[in-house]
């Protein structure tokens, strides 16, 4: 069942628990999400950036989500993640996602705002959803590392809900993108986040939200993955951020480590050549990362509420 970015949201903003979102850019990767989600009856939300699309192509990832949706029951819902050129999400409305992220972030407040409106008005018509974008995410973005994070200023960000109609928020409380040593300590700004939710009660995002469960780093040390020591947001933080209003945790990093780090154990003991052969168990162990993290959100066995 394909559903937008505000149907997807609604229980879990009403019944305060999180949806995954989880980008791809391979079937084997999709696969490995949705049947996570199948298997424990949860919510998903599955998404790729514009990197993906320069990747794959936008026909090729869509279709792939079409035959996901198809094949399981469980809500699933297809998302632009990180949309900043108008062409990319003029074209994933086109195609068929159901939700996009304009992330405007990078611009000037007013510039933001008009731009957001603007895509809003033009994404609604078609029941496509918009996740807007306020403060900033540190780490790697267009391949360009950064320490910085701006965080939300949370009357800005209440403001900005009210001016653009966007149906979620992404706040930047202080995590950040990718795989770093800074990465382990972060410490997200609770405080701005309740005072938004508290004011405005409006579905809020949480990107850089990967914390790599330890069987998952322990696999990816053993087989020489270079992932700067401690990684990723303590899963306790993640609990308190979810039930202070964040009902969309982004996560792509722990999947790229899960699939690499198997995929290196298997071709470290096998002489293999028949990608089925590699692929399959990088899928699974994918599978098994996601089903990990959908616990941690408390996500299980909420399909039954759509
Ligand atoms: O912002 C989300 C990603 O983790 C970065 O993805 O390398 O596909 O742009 P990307
Ligand atoms: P991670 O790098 O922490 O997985 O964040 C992913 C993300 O925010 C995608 O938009
Ligand atoms: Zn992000």
């Amino acid at each position: 069942m394909l559903l937008n970015l505000k149907k997807i949201l609604g229980p879990a903003n009403k019944h305060n628990f999180a949806i995954g979102a989880f980008n791809f850019v391979n079937m084997e990767v999709l696969q490995g999400i949705v049947n996570a989600a199948e298997k424990l009856k949860s919510p998903v939300i599955i998404q790729t950036t514009e990197g993906a699309v320069d990747y794959a192509g936008m026909k090729y990832l869509r279709n792939l989500a079409q035959a996901a949706i198809e094949d399981k029951k469980v809500p699933i819902c297809l998302h632009l993640d990180h949309g900043k050129d108008l062409n990319y999400i003029k074209n994933a409305i086109k195609l068929g996602y159901s939700s996009v992220m304009f992330d405007g972030s990078k611009l000037s407040y007013d510039e933001n705002v008009k731009q957001t409106k603007k895509i809003v008005k033009l994404a609604h018509k078609k029941n496509v959803s918009v996740e807007g974008e306020i403060g900033t995410i540190g780490g790697t973005e267009d391949k360009v590392t950064s320490k910085n994070i701006e965080y939300a200023d949370p009357e800005q960000a209440i403001e900005f809900i009210e001016k653009t109609n966007v149906d979620a928020l992404a706040l930047g409380i202080g995590t950040s993108h990718g795989a770093f040593k800074f990465k382990g300590k972060a410490k997200i700004r609770q405080d701005i986040l309740k005072e938004v939710k508290h004011i405005t009660k409006k579905p809020l995002v949480l990107h850089g939200a990967s914390g790599t469960p330890k069987f998952v780093l322990d696999k990816a040390k053993k087989f020489g993955m270079d992932i700067h020591g401690i990684h990723g947001l303590d899963e306790g933080e993640l609990k308190k951020a979810i039930k202070n209003g964040i009902n969309k945790v982004n996560n792509d990093t722990d999947l790229r480590i899960a699939f690499t780090a198997e995929v290196r154990e298997f071709l470290r003991n096998n002489k293999e050549f028949d990608l089925r052969h590699y692929l399959a168990p990088g899928r699974d162990f994918v599978q098994e990362t996601v089903e990990h993290r959908l616990k941690v959100m408390g996500s299980v066995n909420k399909a039954r509420l759509y």
